[in-house]
């Protein structure tokens, strides 16, 4: 039976550290409060024009491929997640392809937000046990620090997020002990609005309540207007409590649902890779489970939530720890904007 496994893997965060105390000069924010609501102490903001999304996927792909012992030319498609892309479209895609000089071979961009990154794996394992690919790049990037509100207005998202990326390169292998055990994917729309951002875009608010946003006349005809800016529509919008409420319900349900598929119990688990969406998440999911300290990676403290980013990004850094060895149990599960959830069982 072919499976596919990571084969490489690698990550890049931009040099620029940006300290909770650095968000205070532009916001009514506190090192205090951000790390006691979400546990970060910094985060990395790209260059503001030498990096972007797609050049930091870049450097990311580049190590995961050498470490895979192959080259550019080995890979026969490419995978992209990310919600910060460098351009509306084309996706990042074609645009790492041309960056590496790669083959013509197929880029799809994944557009799941925060479990982009294992919805992504997951379609890669799909073509790798087809058999109609033997190695595929998947990368989750984000440039975050060019989209986020940084007056006081926006602060309860804004000093959450950072820049980043990691990639990883899937395998296929007969190996039986080894590879990607199963993947889960779900959604339900009905809270889409609950975090997300609203504009440019088409809906001329289809989808909501146009008293509370716009008023017939402010609509306008147009994909972007000065009064969606106004109204601070280009920033991503969060009802915080939300997200809260409902990640720790689906986070421990869909990382249950790929053990009990594969016959595993949390003990079993050698180590869970959630998406670093913010500590306290994250805590609740390990007692929820009751998983030990050493059974559950975060890195959220120093990176902040890089979304498509944050799974392959704590991934590597496991990894280069020697936190992971080959024939260990890991679990990779996400939840984010959608709402959407994920999770990936693997024997590494
Ligand atoms: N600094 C200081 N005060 C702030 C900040 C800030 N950065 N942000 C919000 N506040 C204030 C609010 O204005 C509010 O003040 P008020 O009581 O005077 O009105 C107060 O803090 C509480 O606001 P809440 O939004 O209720 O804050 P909460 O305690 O819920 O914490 C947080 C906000 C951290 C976002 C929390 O809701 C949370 O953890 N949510 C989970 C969502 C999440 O992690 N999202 C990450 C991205 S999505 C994802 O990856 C799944």
């Amino acid at each position: 039976m072919v499976r596919s496994k990571i084969a490489g893997i690698g990550m890049y965060v931009p040099s620029n550290i940006v300290t909770n105390n650095e968000l205070t000069r532009y916001m009514d924010t506190t090192d205090e409060w951000i790390q006691e609501r979400t546990g970060i102490k910094e985060r990395r903001y790209a260059h503001r024009t030498q990096e972007t999304t797609t050049t930091m996927g870049v450097e990311a792909a580049k190590i995961a491929i050498e470490r895979a012992g192959i080259t550019v030319n080995d890979i026969d498609f490419i995978v992209f997640a990310t919600l910060s892309p460098d351009y509306y479209f084309p996706g990042c895609g074609v645009l790492l392809q041309r960056a590496m000089k790669m083959k013509q071979v197929g880029a799809l961009d994944v557009r799941n937000q925060c479990s982009g990154f294992v919805y992504a794996v997951s379609v890669a394992d799909q073509f790798i046990k087809t058999g109609m690919y033997k190695n595929i790049l998947v990368v989750g990037a984000e440039k975050h620090s060019f989209g986020l509100d940084f007056s006081t207005r926006g602060r309860n998202v804004s000093v959450i997020f950072g820049d980043g990326a990691g990639a990883v390169v899937l395998q296929s292998t007969n190996d039986e002990n080894r590879g990607i055990l199963s993947t889960h994917l779900h959604s339900d729309g009905t809270d889409a609005e609950i975090l997300a951002m609203f504009n440019p875009g088409t809906h001329a608010n289809h989808w909501r309540e146009q008293s509370a946003t716009f008023n017939e006349a402010e609509i306008g005809d147009m994909f972007m207007s000065h009064a969606m800016v106004e109204k601070a529509e280009n920033f991503p919008n969060m009802d915080g409590p939300s997200v809260f409420k409902t990640a720790v319900v689906k986070f421990p349900e869909v990382i249950m649902e790929a053990l009990a598929a594969n016959n595993y119990q949390p003990a079993d688990l050698k180590l869970l890779i959630p998406h670093q969406a913010n500590l306290r998440i994250a805590q609740f999911v390990q007692q929820k489970l009751k998983l030990n300290d050493e059974q559950v990676f975060n890195n959220i403290q120093k990176y902040g939530n890089t979304t498509a980013a944050s799974v392959p990004i704590a991934l590597c850094e496991a990894w280069e720890a020697g936190k992971i060895k080959e024939g260990d149990l890991v679990c990779l599960a996400a939840f984010g904007s959608g709402f959407t959830w994920a999770s990936a069982l693997l024997k590494w």
